[in-house]
C-alpha cells in the first residue's frame, strides 16, 4: 500500500528485535514509522530521526503495528508534534478466540496431555487420567471490558454458559444487560469469587503488577488466571510461587514480564500453558494490522486524520 503510493519504505533487514540505535539510525530522514510493539520509542529516539529540510520534525506520525502501545512514550511523542495510531478492532475477535483457547488448554490440560502423548506414555485407558476441570457454567471474571474483554465474555456466556462478572473504571450497563454479567467495583471481589480470570486491560503505571502476590492469595485455590494483555500487569514470580504452592490451580499467559524471558522455573510447572505473544497471529488479522497501519500513514500523510489517532 504504501509503495503503490510511489513512497520510499525501507524494511529493517534485521528478522529481530531492533536495539535503540538501530531504530533512531533506521527513522532518520523520514516521514513515517511503522513500529512493533517491541519498538521502545520516547522523545530522545525521535529527537535522534531529526528534523527534515522543510520541517522540525521528519517524522509526522508512528504507526504502532499493535493495539497496545506501552511502548511509546505518548507524553514524549506528542510534545514533539508526531502523530500516534494503533490497530485496534481487526484483532479483537482473534485474541478472544486465543484467549478461549487458553481457557480451555488449561481446564482440560491440553498442553500436558500432548506431551504425555508424544513422550508414549499413554499405555491404556484409565478413568482418572489426566483429569481435567469443566469450563461450562463456571464463573468468568474479566478484569478490563474493552473491545477483547467484551468478547470473551460472549463467548463465554453464549457458548458455555458461564456467569460473567467484569471489574472496570466505568459500568457498562448495556454489557450488564446483554450478557446477565455482574459488575464488581472492588478488583478484590471479583478475584475471590471467579474459576476463570481473565486480563485485558492496558499496562499503564497503575496496571502494572496489578496481579501481585496478595492478590493471587485471594483467588480460590481452584481457579486459573489467564492473561493475554501485558506480561508486566502479573508479578511473574508471585505467579510462579503461587502455581507451585497451589494457591491457584493454573495459569494461562501469552504475555510475559520481561519478553523474551521466562521467570525460572515456570517452565518446570505442568499446570501453566505458555503462547509466545501470538494472540493475534492468524493470517488473517496480522494481514488486517499491516493494512491499518498502512493506512493510518497514508491519511497521516496526505494531511487528513489517521483513522486510529491516539489522543494523549
Ligand atoms: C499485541 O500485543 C497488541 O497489542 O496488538
Ligand atoms: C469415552 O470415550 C466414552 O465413551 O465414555
Amino acid at each position: 500500500m504504501l509503495k503503490a503510493k510511489g513512497w520510499e519504505v525501507l524494511i529493517s533487514p534485521h528478522n529481530r528485535v531492533l536495539t535503540k540505535d538501530e531504530l533512531t539510525q533506521m527513522g532518520k530522514g523520514y516521514d513515517a514509522v511503522l513500529s512493533q510493539l517491541t519498538d521502545k520509542i520516547d522523545g530522545s529516539v525521535v529527537d535522534g530521526w531529526g528534523p527534515s529540510a522543510s520541517s522540525r520534525q521528519a517524522v509526522k506520525i508512528i504507526a504502532n503495528y499493535a493495539v497496545g502501545y506501552d511502548n511509546l512514550n505518548v507524553k514524549e511523542i506528542a510534545e514533539r508534534g508526531v502523530m500516534m495510531t494503533n490497530t485496534p478492532d481487526v484483532l479483537t475477535e482473534t485474541v478472544a478466540e486465543h484467549t478461549f483457547a487458553l481457557i480451555l488448554a488449561i481446564a482440560h490440560r491440553i498442553a500436558e496431555s500432548d506431551k504425555f502423548s508424544r513422550a508414549g506414555k499413554y499405555h491404556g485407558w484409565e478413568p482418572e487420567l489426566l483429569l481435567g476441570t469443566d469450563v461450562s457454567r463456571k464463573t468468568l471474571g474479566v478484569i478490563g471490558l474493552g473491545r477483547i474483554g467484551s468478547r470473551v465474555a460472549h463467548h463465554a456466556v453464549k457458548g458455555f454458559d458461564m456467569n460473567v462478572m467484569y471489574h472496570d473504571l466505568k459500568r457498562n450497563d448495556a454489557f450488564e444487560k446483554e450478557f446477565g454479567a455482574v459488575y464488581k467495583e472492588k478488583l478484590e471481589d471479583l478475584l475471590s469469587e471467579a474459576d476463570f480470570i481473565s486480563i485485558h486491560v492496558p499496562l499503564l503505571p497503575a496496571t502494572r503488577h496489578l496481579i501481585n502476590s496478595e492478590r493471587l492469595r485471594l483467588m480460590k485455590p481452584t481457579a486459573y488466571l489467564v492473561n493475554t494483555s501485558r506480561g508486566p500487569i502479573v508479578d511473574e514470580i508471585a505467579l510462579r510461587d503461587a502455581l507451585k504452592t497451589g494457591i491457584i490451580k493454573g495459569a494461562a499467559i501469552d504475555v510475559w514480564e520481561n519478553e523474551p524471558n521466562l521467570t525460572p522455573g515456570l517452565t518446570d510447572l505442568e499446570n501453566i500453558v505458555i503462547t509466545p505473544h501470538t494472540a493475534s497471529a492468524t493470517e488473517e488479522t496480522r494481514q488486517k494490522m499491516g493494512e491499518v497501519a498502512a493506512k493510518n500513514i497514508i491519511e497521516a500523510l496526505e494531511g487528513r486524520m489517521p483513522p486510529n489517532f491516539i489522543k494523549v
